[in-house]
């Protein structure tokens, strides 16, 4: 299903969604200012809704913005704001298909306050109308697309991760500076992979950069990378920038290696082609690989050493971006819940244009005026550290 046709169904969906609370003359309306919205509840409880991927190539992802945003609850008592929290979680699968019904879903059976997590860009801009109209809060725990905080961006969408176009982008001057020849371009074909290669082409280009090739895969079907890899080597690209993410980072960096480019031609790429659990799959097969990202364990900061400490404790492994993301969206809604007037979506926003500046395990950061996390981007390579492929920060990119 085409973005438009994603689009319309949201529209169509959301619409039939409120006509039929209207209808039903139940009396309530998706504004539960006065708490949780099950009959249930507690008046100062909150229900929020956790929409995460917990099938497909995006699981691994999703668990771990789950495991970040339960730590920090656990850390706090189970309370944000001085509420104690109702989390209901909601399966986003591998995109809008899926993720979108499960939001919608969330906001009128669930009747949660506040929706939180979406990984995939296409599952975010499928649902960025829904949550316009319908007036609740939508707390993007990762998803890249850059019109949710830029061309379309909504009083009622907020982000805490990154825009595909910022973090892809931060790395083009340096490997402009460092590859002299042509860099061949691949990515996952969907809205993350179209603007992850466009946010790097544009910087790359800009310094003085030179594109050998650009390629995209079908975005959750391909295992065999070999026909992309051999057209790589024909090309004759003297490297190679790249976004996959989850279960095919493990395969595309793995291959890269079995098929004698790793060593030859450098590997680049956004930071998700390396993180947590894909690192820990590649292992020495990502040795030297560059990223650009706005986290990596390895960050030598008191605040981040302490995180790391207490998610290794409950996770019994290290974090990763995406934990961070789901700690800190945790950590937001907290502020903000503790700020606002009520639970509704409109007071959610006013406090959350107030809430400042976030002490971060990934460094301070804040919401721009386009509702994007306003942040450090770093520079790491895989190197190996006591036997353990680590991404080590090499440098902090403009
Ligand atoms: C995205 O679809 O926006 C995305 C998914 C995984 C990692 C990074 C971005």
């Amino acid at each position: 299903m085409g973005a438009v046709s994603v689009i319309s169904l949201t529209r169509t969906l959301a619409g039939l969604a409120l006509g039929g609370l209207v209808l039903a003359g139940c009396g309530s309306s998706l504004d539960d200012s006065g708490g949780s919205g099950d009959e249930g509840g507690r008046a100062d409880d909150v229900k929020v809704g956790l929409l995460v991927p917990l099938s497909g190539v995006y699981a691994p992802i999703g668990e771990d913005i789950k495991a970040g945003f339960e730590l920090y609850l656990d850390e706090h008592g189970g309370k944000l704001g001085g509420r104690q929290v109702d989390v209901v979680t909601a399966d986003e699968g591998e995109g809008p298909q899926t993720g979108v019904p499960a939001a919608q879903k969330l906001v009128t059976k669930d009747r949660v306050s506040a929706v939180a997590g979406v990984v995939n860009s296409a599952t975010a801009l499928g649902l960025r109308d829904f949550f316009d109209e319908s007036g609740k809060l939508l707390l993007v725990a990762n998803a890249g697309a850059d019109d949710i905080t830029g061309a379309r961006k909504s009083e009622y969408v907020w982000r805490t991760s990154f825009s595909n176009g910022q973090v892809s982008g931060a790395l083009g001057p340096t490997v402009a500076e460092e590859v002299e020849g042509g860099v061949y371009l691949i990515a996952a074909d969907y809205a993350a992979g179209k603007e992850m290669l466009a946010g790097f082409r544009k910087t790359f280009e800009e310094a003085g950069g030179k594109v050998a090739g650009e390629e995209y895969t079908p975005f959750g079907k391909t295992q065999d990378f070999q026909p992309y890899l051999s057209a790589i080597r024909e090309s004759g690209a003297d490297a190679v920038f790249a976004f996959y993410a989850g279960a095919e980072a493990v395969s595309f960096v793995k291959q890269y290696k079995q098929f004698g480019l790793a060593g030859k031609t450098p590997l680049y790429g956004t930071g998700f082609l390396t993180e947590g659990g894909a690192l820990a799959a590649q292992g020495s097969a990502a040795d030297g690989v560059k990223t650009s990202l706005h986290y990596s364990t390895e960050l030598d900061s008191p605040r981040n050493k302490e995180f790391v400490a207490a998610y290794e404790k409950a996770e019994k492994k290290p974090p990763t971006v995406y934990a961070v993301q789901g700690y800190d969206t945790a950590a937001v809604l907290d502020k903000a819940l503790a700020g606002a007037d009520d639970v509704s979506g409109d007071a959610l926003v006013k406090a959350l244009a107030g809430v400042g500046a976030l002490d971060s395990p990934r460094g301070r950061w804040k919401f721009d005026a386009d509702h994007n996390a306003e942040q450090s981007y770093y520079l790491r390579e895989v190197r190996t550290s006591g036997g353990t492929a680590v991404n080590a920060v090499v440098g902090e990119l403009d």
